[in-house]
């Protein structure tokens, strides 16, 4: 390692940093340091500094700074290893390739190169069979001609098709591949038969780049219409995270080379990425369904600090929306939510044409305003009704703001929006029992335990955490069989019987296994996940909450039992029958006070 420290300073000496950035860029000096215009983001006027007395480089425009390694990283769109051999090549020195790292990392990024370079064959692959004239690629054809994609749009995308199970697993060993690159890649599974299968087989490809411009995975659409499972995602990989990646992030890092960026709207998915772009929306990205990481909200901050927040019309859309926006509140990004009319998607406002979608944008709001306009689209505010329950829906929303001059805003807008005086809209808001103020930010698992002790779908919230720490091997989850549990929603069930099956098995769980089965975009799948990633089944709270959880199903699971057993007596006459629902009913009825 320290010969490794040495070889890099000796590089770095060598490779002074005005001579490789005036390399790329013309310089121009001025005072202590050069200048030029910024590689890595659109400018008139130069405010990209270079000083070399400290080797470093910084941009007063967009904030990019850092050494020469940096600097060859970010403009050649490689690694620091790729960094470091362009380097050494240009002063003449030999890389060490011996002492270069742990062994283990230097199998790693082999493993790395493998895969790519799969992948990038993959996405070849793929986009050649769309043109291949095979007319098993009519289907897809037309396909994108049916979703208005243009020729130029196809190309731009490296949009590709899929035409059969076989042929992929086919080409990739006959290029030589290993066949345990191959599979770890996530282009290819293997069937019971030890057979490679596509995994995307049949399906129209989006590739997934990343912002160094690799191939990380696909998604690829199946052609039919359907809702279920109407997309597939490359599983979760050494180099695939969806948390971690946001669709068309390569396009959004050329763009910034080419002209300012003020802003980057963020969509849900492929086609809203795709359709915008085609209407003139270059800045956009996808979180690829998910809701929002802080992994996501971090790489766009690179951009800009400016997002907006374009999500489907949907009540679900909504949802993740307000999900999304905390955790960007939390990077300190500014947020507005661009509303969509109801039912449709960024993909179907876009294709109105530009102008249309230009219209949402324009109406973008803040998340406050936005909570108001949700609450308002569901109330017919011509009703005294209907408009009593709208204050009061939306009172709690103006009560969940910290500053008094917001409050001060959104009372305004309430007293314009129904009539009423600002005087008793206050004095309502002042009035407004404490327990229904929508509480800010509480810390998370305080917040957590109100959730399940209160909402509506606490047996859902139950499930989902019981599930979450039998996935990730909580120790308190351990002895549990999850053999006595009902779960409600098939999801659920689905996960606890292939928790059940490796228990079995005394095999170890994994949860990336279910990236096969379940999309993280399938919502349910996505809540599990998150209450890993939000670190949230540590400690003894958590612990506490796993027996609380059993509770509820448990409890809920009698309740549910008893309610069965009254309407089947009630649809009985025969004694005989009566009797036996009768005894199984007293039964039902004392676990449910045992319980109490
Ligand atoms: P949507 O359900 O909004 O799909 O999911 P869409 O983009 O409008 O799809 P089209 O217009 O019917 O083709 C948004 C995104 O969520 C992910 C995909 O990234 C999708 O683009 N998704 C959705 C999945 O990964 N799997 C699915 O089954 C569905
Ligand atoms: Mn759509």
């Amino acid at each position: 390692m320290a010969e490794f420290d040495r070889f890099l300073q000796e590089l770095k000496a060598k490779n002074d940093i005005v001579d490789v950035i005036g390399s790329y860029v013309a310089l121009d000096q001025k005072g202590g340091n050069h200048w030029a215009c910024c590689p890595f983001h659109h400018e008139r006027t130069p405010s990209f500094a270079v000083n070399r007395s400290e080797q470093f480089y910084h941009c007063f425009g967009c904030g990019e700074s850092g050494d020469v390694i940096k600097f060859v990283r970010e403009i050649e769109s490689t690694d620091f290893m790729g960094a470091v051999r362009i380097l050494a090549a240009r002063v003449k020195m030999e890389v060490p390739d011996n002492n270069l790292d742990t062994e283990e990392a230097l199998l790693k990024k082999k493993k790395r190169d493998a895969m790519l370079a799969i992948l990038l064959d993959t996405a070849r692959f793929y986009r050649s069979n769309l043109f291949s004239g095979d007319e098993r690629a009519d289907a897809h054809l037309q396909y994108i001609e049916d979703r208005k994609m243009l020729p130029s749009t196809v190309k731009q995308f490296g949009i590709g098709a899929s035409l059969d199970y076989r042929e992929l697993g086919e080409y990739l060993a006959g290029k030589g591949y290993m066949r345990q690159d191959i599979l770890d890649s996530g282009v290819i599974i293997e069937d019971k038969n030890g057979r490679l299968i596509d995994a995307q087989a049949e399906r129209l490809i989006f590739p997934i780049i990343n912002n160094m411009d690799e191939v990380i995975g696909f998604g690829g659409r199946f052609l039919g219409k359907t809702d279920f499972a109407k997309y597939k995602n490359t599983k979760e990989t050494m180099l695939f995270n969806k948390r971690n990646t946001l669709y068309n992030i390569n396009l959004l890092k050329k763009l910034k080379r080419e002209q300012p960026i003020s802003n980057v709207i963020i969509v849900e998915g492929y086609m809203d990425t795709i359709s915008l772009y085609q209407a003139g929306f270059k800045n956009v990205v996808a979180s690829m369904g998910t809701s929002l990481t802080k992994d996501q909200a971090r790489l766009i901050k690179r951009y800009t600090e400016n997002v907006y927040i374009s999500y489907d019309g949907d009540f679900a859309g909504q949802k993740a929306d307000l999900r999304g926006l905390e955790i960007l509140d939390g990077e300190h990004l500014k947020v507005l939510v661009v509303p969509m009319p109801d039912g449709l998607d960024p993909d179907d406002v876009a294709k109105q044409g530009k102008d249309a979608y230009q219209k949402c944008l324009d109406a973008a709001m803040p998340l406050v305003d936005y909570r108001l306009h949700a609450i308002e689209r569901k109330y017919d505010l011509g009703r005294t009704e209907e408009k009593r329950a709208f204050v009061k829906e939306a009172l709690k929303v103006v009560a969940a703001t910290d500053s008094a001059a917001v409050k001060e805003d959104l009372l305004k807008k309430l007293r314009d929006k129904t009539g009423l005086t600002y005087h008793s809209l206050e004095r309502d808001l002042e009035n407004l029992p404490k327990d229904e103020k929508v509480e800010e930010t509480p810390q998370e698992t305080d917040r957590m335990i109100k959730e399940v002790a209160s909402g509506s779908d606490k047996i859902a919230k139950a499930e989902r955490f019981i599930l979450a720490a039998k996935l990730f091997s909580s120790v308190y989850a351990k002895g549990y069989s999850l053999e006595r549990l009902h779960f409600s929603s098939s999801v659920h069930a689905r996960i606890a019987e292939y928790i059940m099956q490796r228990e079995k098995a005394g095999e170890r769980v994994r949860p990336a296994e279910l990236f096969e089965v379940f999309d993280e975009s399938c919502p349910e799948f996505n809540e599990i996940l998150d209450l890993n990633y939000n670190d949230k089944l540590s400690g003894d709270v958590a612990a506490k909450f796993f027996a609380d959880s059993i509770a509820t199903i448990v409890s809920e699971g009698i309740e549910q039992e008893i309610a069965l057993l009254q309407a089947e007596l009630e649809q009985t006459d025969e004694q005989e029958k009566r009797k036996a629902i009768l005894l199984r009913l007293q039964d039902a009825l004392r676990r449910q006070k045992k319980r109490k």
